[in-house]
Parts: C-alpha cells; sequence; structure tokens
C-alpha cells in the first residue's frame, strides 16, 4: 500500500476526505492476558457485525509486531491473508464469533506504544494506534465496544492487577499466578484501552460529590512514592467538584484510578477509569518539586479527568478531529486552572502563561514546513499531529466561543453537545453546529460557516489596527483589518471571524466608558471582526484614549497597532485588562531588543531609560501581585524574538537579550535586592498563586543580583545564592538559586550542582531538573555542547527513558545560543541523537526532528549547516515514518 514516490519512498498519506465509516462493528471485545515480560499471550474474543450500511467487503484488522498464533470464526479454523500489516479475511457472515491469538514481547517495546514494561510494572499506552500493538482489531476511534478483561501474572512479581472499569473478580491460580477480571461498563473506543500490573500501591480517596454519588479515587505509584501523591489527589477531587460545579459534568465511574509511571511519550492519557500519567504529573512534594511541577500536575490531572467526558463519552469520529477533544479539554483545563486561582490577578497571571506557550511555541509552528490547521487534512503519522496547533490553537478557538457566546451561552452549547451526541463518535462541525444551535440569532450563528475557518485554515492571522480620534465629535473611529500569511498547501485564505475585546484608555482617567454605533456606554466592548477591513466607531469619548485591543488575548492573531512608546507606557502603567497591560510592556521590551538586533540600538544597554523605570515602577508597586511583576520583568523570549525577525541569527539575538537582561540587573540593581528581601519567604510552603508567585519574583530578583555580580565582582549576593542551595526549604528557592549560579557561570556552580545531585541521587524526577539546568544555561565561551556530550556520558543518563533524554538532549536543542553554533557543530549532535533515538523510539525522535523546523529563517552560516544535517537525516536508510514526515516537511 505504498504510494511510492522513489526507493526510498514517503510514508503513505491518509487524508480526511478518504473518511469511510467502517465495514465492521465489533461489539463486545473479551481480552484475556497471560502477562510476562518477553511472551505475554493475548486471547481475544470479539462479536464482530457487518455495517449494513457499507459495501460487502473484507474484514482488515490492524496490528503491529505481533505474532499471530490462531483464528477463529465461530469456533472454526478459517483461512486468512495478511496485507502488510493489516489480516484480512473474507467471506464472512453478517454477525460472527471472532477469536484471536496473539504474543508480543513487552520487554522489546521501546516505542512506549502498546504493551510495555517500565521498572518491572506492565503498562500499556494505544493512542492513538497503540492496540493494534496488543492485539488485531479495527483500530480506530469511531469503532466502540464493550470491553471485559481478564488479566493472569505472576502474583509475587505483579500483585496490583488493573483495566478500566469495575473489578468484578479476582483470585489465585496454580504456579504462584493469581488473575483480576475487569468490566468496564462504557462502550469505549480501543484507544482508551489500558491495564497496569505490577507491584504499585495507592493512595485513597472517598468522595462524595455534590449532587450525592459515591467514588473511589486512587493514585497509583511505587510504594516509596506514596507521600508525594497528596497533590495529585488534591487535584483530582477539585477536577471532580469543578466539572460537575461549572458545567453539570458529574464522574459516571464508581472507581477513578491514576496510575503514574516514569517512563511515557508523553505527558499523561486519559484511559476510561484509568488514567496513565507520567509520573512528572503526579508525583510532588515541597522539597522536591517546583511551583511549576505543582501547577503543571494541578492542569494535567484536570485535563485527563476532563477528558472523561470530552473525549470519552463523547469520542472523535476520525484522528483528523483531534482538537475536538484536546482542543476542548485543554480550555477546560485552563478555566479550572483560572477558576482555582480565585483572584482576577491569578487569573490573569495564568492566561498570560499560556499565551506566552502558544506564542513562542504555536506561533512558529504556524509559520513554519509544519503549520497545519486545528482539524488537519492529511497526515502520515498522526502521533506528529499531537501539536501546539491542535492543542492549544485548538483551545483558542473553543475559548472564542465563550468570548462570542458568553460563559452561559458557551455552557448551553456545551449542553447541546452532549444531549446530542453522548455515545458517540463526531466531529468538529458536529460541536460548532451545537455551539450555533444552543444560541440562535447569536453573532456566531450568523457567522458560523465563516468562523469554522478557525478549522480548516492554518496561519497565524494579522490584525492591523488604526485609529482617528475626532475631538469636537467625541468620537473615536477604529479600524481593524485582517490578513493571514500563505502556509504550506494553502496560498490564499479568506477571512476569519475574530473576537477583539476593546477599551479606551485615557492617560491620567484609566478606562473610558464609550458607547459603541449608538449603545449602552462600557468600558469593553467586543468587536467582531468579520469582514477583511472594517470600521468601527465609538462614541462619547471624552478624551484623546489609547485603544487597547485584543483584551485577554480574545483571538490567536498577531496584533499590529502603533503605538508610541509613550502610549504604550500608558498601558503599562494604567490599563484596567492585566493582560494588555502585561502585553504592552512586552511590545516595548521587544521593540528596543530588535532595534539593538537589527544593528540601530546600542548593544550595551538595549534598552532606553523610559522603559527601564517603567519597569522599575511596575516592581514597586504596591497594587500588583509578584507573579505579574515577575512576568512584566521577564524579557521576552530568544525564539519569540527570532520568529520577529526575517534572518536570524541566533547568536546576535542572545547577545541583545542577555545585554539587556545585564543592564536590568545593574540599573535595578537596588530594587532587585528589595524585590528578593521583601519577597523571600521563610514559612512552610504552599503551592498557592500569591506564595508561589512571590518565590518566582524573588528568583527573577536573586538571578539578577548574580548576574550583576559577575560584572562587578560581588560575592555577597554569589554567597547568599549558594547558602540558599544548601538551606532552601523547598525545590523552588533551592532550583532558583542553583540556576543563579549555574545560568551566571559562577565558580560556585559546580559545588552547587554536585550537592544537588548527592542530595537527589534517587530521584528522578529531581535528578531531571539537574540535567535540564545544565543544559539550558547560557553557552559562554562555546562551551555547552562540551558540557551536553559529558553529560551524555554520566551514568544517570539514558535516552531510553523520555524525561531523561527531554532534560538534556531537548534542553539543549531549546537553549538557542547553545544549539546554533557558527561551527554548525550542535546540528551535527542534534542528527546524531535523533538518529540513535529513531532507532528505538520513533515517537520522541519525532518531537527531536522539530527543532530545525525554522531553518530557512536563520542567517548563514547557520542556514547551510542545518540544511545539510536535514539533508543526511533525510538521507538516512531506515527512518522511522515519523521522522521521515518532519524531516521531508522540511525540506520541501
Ligand atoms: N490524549 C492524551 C492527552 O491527554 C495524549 C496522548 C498522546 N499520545 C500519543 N502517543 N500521541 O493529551
Ligand atoms: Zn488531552
Amino acid at each position: 500500500m505504498f504510494h511510492a514516490r522513489d526507493a526510498q519512498a514517503s510514508p503513505p498519506v491518509i487524508r480526511r476526505e478518504d473518511y469511510a465509516p467502517p465495514a465492521y462493528w465489533i461489539d463486545t471485545v473479551d481480552l484475556s492476558f497471560d502477562l510476562d515480560p518477553t511472551k505475554t499471550r493475548v486471547l481475544n474474543r470479539m462479536r464482530v457485525r457487518r455495517n449494513a450500511e457499507q459495501p460487502p467487503q473484507p474484514l482488515r484488522l490492524d496490528g503491529d509486531e505481533l505474532n499471530l498464533a490462531r483464528v477463529l470464526v465461530n469456533g472454526q479454523g478459517t483461512s486468512f491473508k495478511m496485507d502488510g500489516d493489516q489480516l484480512v479475511l473474507d467471506g464472512l457472515p453478517d454477525e460472527f464469533d471472532l477469536e484471536i491469538f496473539t504474543t508480543c514481547n513487552p520487554e522489546k517495546n521501546t516505542k512506549l506504544m502498546g504493551l510495555y514494561l517500565s521498572q518491572d510494572t506492565f503498562f500499556t499506552q494505544c493512542e492513538a494506534e497503540g492496540f493494534r500493538r496488543i492485539t488485531y482489531f479495527l483500530d480506530r476511534p469511531d469503532v466502540m465496544a464493550s470491553f471485559s478483561v481478564t488479566l493472569r501474572a505472576d502474583r509475587k512479581r505483579f500483585p496490583v492487577l488493573l483495566s478500566n472499569g469495575n473489578l468484578v473478580e479476582q483470585g489465585v491460580l496454580e504456579d504462584g499466578r493469581h488473575f483480576a477480571k475487569w468490566v468496564d461498563p462504557h462502550r469505549k473506543p480501543c484507544y482508551l484501552f489500558a491495564i497496569v500490573a505490577g507491584c504499585l500501591a495507592a493512595r485513597e480517596q472517598r468522595i462524595v460529590t455534590e449532587s450525592g454519588s459515591e467514588h473511589l479515587l486512587q493514585i497509583y505509584v511505587r510504594p516509596g512514592d506514596l507521600d508525594k501523591t497528596e497533590h495529585a489527589m488534591q487535584s483530582l477531587m477539585h477536577s471532580v467538584a469543578w466539572d460537575e460545579a461549572r458545567f453539570g459534568l458529574k464522574l459516571d465511574l464508581e472507581r477513578f484510578m491514576v496510575v503514574a509511571t516514569s517512563d511515557f511519550n508523553m505527558g499523561a492519557m486519559e484511559n476510561k477509569g484509568l488514567n496513565i500519567f507520567n509520573t512528572k504529573y503526579v508525583l510532588a512534594s515541597p522539597a522536591t518539586a517546583t511551583d511549576v511541577d505543582f501547577d503543571g500536575i494541578e492542569s494535567v490531572i484536570g485535563h485527563e479527568y476532563f477528558h472523561n467526558w470530552t473525549g470519552n463519552r463523547v469520542t472523535c469520529r476520525d484522528w483528523f478531529q483531534l482538537s475536538l477533544k484536546e482542543g476542548l479539554t485543554v480550555f477546560r483545563d485552563q478555566e479550572f486552572s483560572m477558576d482555582l486561582a480565585r483572584t482576577a490577578s491569578a487569573r490573569a497571571v495564568k492566561r498570560i502563561e499560556d499565551v506566552r506557550v502558544l506564542r513562542t511555541v504555536q506561533f512558529p509552528e504556524d509559520a513554519g514546513p509544519m503549520a497545519h490547521p486545528v482539524r488537519p487534512d492529511q497526515y502520515a503519522e498522526i502521533n506528529n499531529f499531537y501539536t501546539v496547533t491542535v492543542y492549544e490553537k485548538g483551545a483558542e478557538v473553543v475559548r472564542m466561543y465563550q468570548t462570542l457566546l458568553g460563559r452561559e451561552g458557551f455552557a448551553k452549547g456545551l449542553a447541546l453537545y452532549f444531549e446530542r451526541h453522548d455515545g458517540q463518535a463526531v466531529t468538529c462541525d458536529d460541536f460548532a453546529q451545537a455551539m450555533s444551535d444552543a444560541n440562535p440569532g447569536s453573532t456566531l450563528a450568523l457567522h458560523l460557516d465563516q468562523f469554522k475557518r478557525w478549522y480548516s485554515q492554518a496561519g497565524t492571522p494579522r490584525v492591523t489596527a488604526v485609529g482617528q480620534y475626532d475631538a469636537e465629535g467625541q468620537r473615536y473611529t477604529l479600524t481593524l483589518s485582517q490578513t493571514c500569511p500563505a502556509t504550506p498547501g494553502q496560498a490564499e485564505k479568506q477571512p476569519f471571524v475574530i473576537p477583539v475585546i476593546a477599551g479606551l484608555v485615557a492617560p491620567g482617567q484609566g478606562d473610558l466608558a464609550v458607547s459603541l454605533h449608538g449603545g449602552e456606554p462600557a468600558t469593553a466592548h467586543t468587536l467582531v471582526l468579520t469582514e477583511p477591513s472594517q470600521q468601527f466607531v465609538f462614541e462619547r469619548v471624552t478624551a484623546e484614549p489609547v485603544p487597547s485591543l485584543l483584551r485577554g488575548f480574545s483571538a490567536p492573531v498577531v496584533l499590529n497597532q502603533d503605538l508610541s512608546d509613550a502610549e504604550l507606557l500608558a498601558l503599562l502603567a494604567q490599563d484596567s485588562d492585566p493582560f494588555n497591560a502585561w502585553e504592552a510592556g512586552q511590545r516595548l521590551l521587544m521593540r528596543q531588543l530588535l532595534a539593538a538586533v537589527t544593528g540601530a540600538g546600542d548593544l550595551a544597554a538595549p534598552l532606553q531609560a523610559d522603559a527601564v523605570a517603567a519597569l522599575r515602577s511596575t516592581l514597586r508597586r504596591s497594587d500588583l501581585d509578584a507573579a505579574f511583576k515577575a512576568l512584566v520583568l521577564t524579557l521576552p523570549t530568544e525564539s519569540y524574538l527570532a520568529e520577529q525577525l526575517a534572518d536570524v541569527d541566533p547568536q546576535r539575538v542572545h547577545a541583545v537579550r542577555e545585554a539587556a537582561r545585564r543592564q536590568l540587573a545593574r540599573d535595578l540593581a537596588a530594587d532587585w535586592a528589595w524585590a528578593f528581601d521583601e519577597h523571600e519567604d521563610n514559612g512552610s510552603y504552599r503551592p498557592d498563586p500569591v506564595s508561589s508567585g512571590r518565590r518566582s519574583l524573588a528568583g527573577l530578583a536573586l538571578g539578577m543580583l548574580v548576574e550583576l555580580a559577575r560584572e562587578t565582582g560581588d560575592s555577597v549576593w554569589p554567597g547568599k545564592a549558594y547558602q540558599r542551595t544548601k538551606d532552601a526549604g523547598n525545590m523552588t528557592d533551592r532550583y532558583a538559586a542553583t540556576a543563579a549560579l549555574v545560568n551566571a557561570g559562577h565558580a560556585l556552580a559546580q559545588p552547587a550542582l554536585t550537592r544537588f545531585h548527592d542530595l537527589f541521587a534517587d530521584d528522578a524526577l529531581v535528578i531531571d531538573k539537574w540535567f535540564a539546568l545544565q543544559a539550558a544555561a547560557p553557552d559562554r565561551g562555546g562551551d555547552a555542547l562540551g558540557r551536553v556530550e559529558a553529560l551524555l556520558r554520566h551514568p544517570d543518563f539514558n535516552a531510553r527513558n523520555p524525561n531523561r533524554a527531554r532534560s538534556l538532549i531537548f534542553s539543549f536543542t531549546g537553549n538557542p545560543a547553545a544549539f546554533h553554533r557558527t561551527d554548525g557543530a550542535g546540528y551535527t549532535f542534534w542528527r546524531e541523537q535523533l538518529l540513535a533515538i529513531d532507532a528505538f523510539n520513533p515517537q520522541v525522535a519525532a518531537r527531536l526532528a522539530r527543532a530545525l523546523d525554522r531553518w530557512k529563517k536563520l542567517a548563514e552560516p547557520y542556514r547551510s549547516a542545518a540544511h545539510g544535517e536535514l539533508q543526511k537525516v533525510a538521507a538516512h536508510p531506515s527512518l522511522s515514518k515519523d521522522v521521515r514526515e518532519i524531516v521531508e516537511k522540511a525540506l520541501a
């Protein structure tokens, strides 16, 4: 089945428009596993029925790396064919029992898809197409079946046996083995199937929900990790309560289990009733996890729990619809975290952090060779489409429904979606239709087809705003226009529906209450841009305003707006929308950094005095939260700066940003010292937004002060930082202090790192931080690559563990000045690591392959060097289809 193009064929492409319903349905599946690390036997008995709505055709079952022993139809041996990896059965009755017996080798499963072993425990990962590595099946999300599962394994070695649903029977067998039988009361697609078997302990919590139902929540980890599960359990309890309170969505299982594994390709997986998590998103204690880790756990626990409705009760018809569940569920976990944050300021901080991810990761994706719509049209390997576009931009699209419909209208739409589609496998169109039908007459309903272009058109739209004030008529006319750049396969774009939340700020007066097109006066209006260009007229504008547009980042677009420095400073100080206040500061900093990069600015002091002064007064304000201040005082990232340039010299960008950091360290020296002393807490650790914000600002200040000490030769602040690496009461402070020394290249960094390693030698997640910290540190004199190569030989390094590979190799490729060397050695290192990993884990390799997505934007000599390495990868004889798809697109 190759659409062969040449001898080393490109992988076949699957197209959305080729979707056809399945030729058969599988109504029930009864699986029985004899678990053995090297040879697990799987007996799969299915009840199969021809789909009468499809033309008669053979049954084609998917398989991958299976050993097939036996196939029985209605209890009788039968003839079958193999077509590639598919098992093909012909001449079948309309309804029949199908029994398939296979074996597989979990120990050799280094791809971590299907059934694998991690620290002597069996785990499964089936999304997207891993179930076919367990047994032959119709491995597609629109085939939903009732599952029952019997697990048999050695009792001592694998005392805990888990699968989806309810435990209905368990007992002891001969030869030291035992068994457990699980029945899942909910029909599901096979990508939600899971089993776990091993030596695990559980934190348990019984809960009674708002509506009075009782449930058992369990978090399974290795026995020694039980004391690190409290935060995950709290987060899970909050998730259950929140989904019921906010959307009326109740837990539909008696038992809800979360299991942690240290070998996992992604963050976590929402298997029905048996979520499997990367330990990174479960385990936390104040001593071992940072505030960022605590927040990550809260949102990923929420995310997977919320999938129980958005993903599991209503699932995807096909994998092109992935954002139907992922965009919606990311939106839900973002809202969950914001609602838990409680204060308006903490909500804004969360929003800023989410937008920062979108802009530093998704915008580049949308402008590069892998650009694809939120609902892709084609793929070679679906795992390559678990992207920030499908997830984070998808979440922004869902957020726009809420912005257009209001919270209540959105909730009505979601309710109608479940009323119509509970138990079904559906499409993004079905979701859009429910939102619209639940809100007849709404702006969304009027422009639904146009709104749906957010699903079909790739690329980040540009919105340009031009305003004109008529003082006499007290009228302000705002012209908004939109364009969208071409993306691969999409030269021309049609206009989008873009909600722009707008306010008018009068310097010295704050928000003006103004009326739009003669309507009720208000301080904020939602302008809906649907045309290529449109005018909005505000009245009762009593003073010349500065427009505050796209408040809260109301649409995933680039806003071009010609504001003077003075106007940006006014917004930073006075905008009632904290997102836009932060945004104004970032625009000002960005402008000055870019001027320095392109040559006009001053490299010794890239920032202008008024910008520095504004940052100082923000830092000193008593009415702002520390977390918000830390965000305002953090310069735009190098990758976001690079995205603004046509021709990127990463070393130059790095030099400018570092110079600006040094300038801020110097010019605000007294203020940083004040900030550190003021925000340093020695009380007991709590991960709430207020105290974590204080730690974040204190950590930023300490980094600045240690940086400054490099220039002044001061030893007080490095000494304080070093002391803190020893006696910090929590990991956030300890990490920040260690990072301050490492990032400044201070002589105390090495002893601090050695201590850090010794203290946490047995804690894999902390050792990941130890690697990441060093791989992400600024390159001083070109030594970063050598440091990373040395760490690669460290006894604790193991590329087969995805977390560890990410902590060292991905942290290095994400460190622009270390990775982009004029001699190209960073790229050579990248190719070698990529090919090595691809040989055992294509999914992780394909993520690493993305590091050179933007090579065409690089200046020489980087560009040619990167191109050369990409070509070498493409010429490699045995690439996975995962990596092949990525490099072919990059080279196209
Ligand atoms: N559905 C999972 C989530 O919560 C992600 C699983 C992705 N797995 C994969 N092999 N691509 O986002
Ligand atoms: Zn998800």
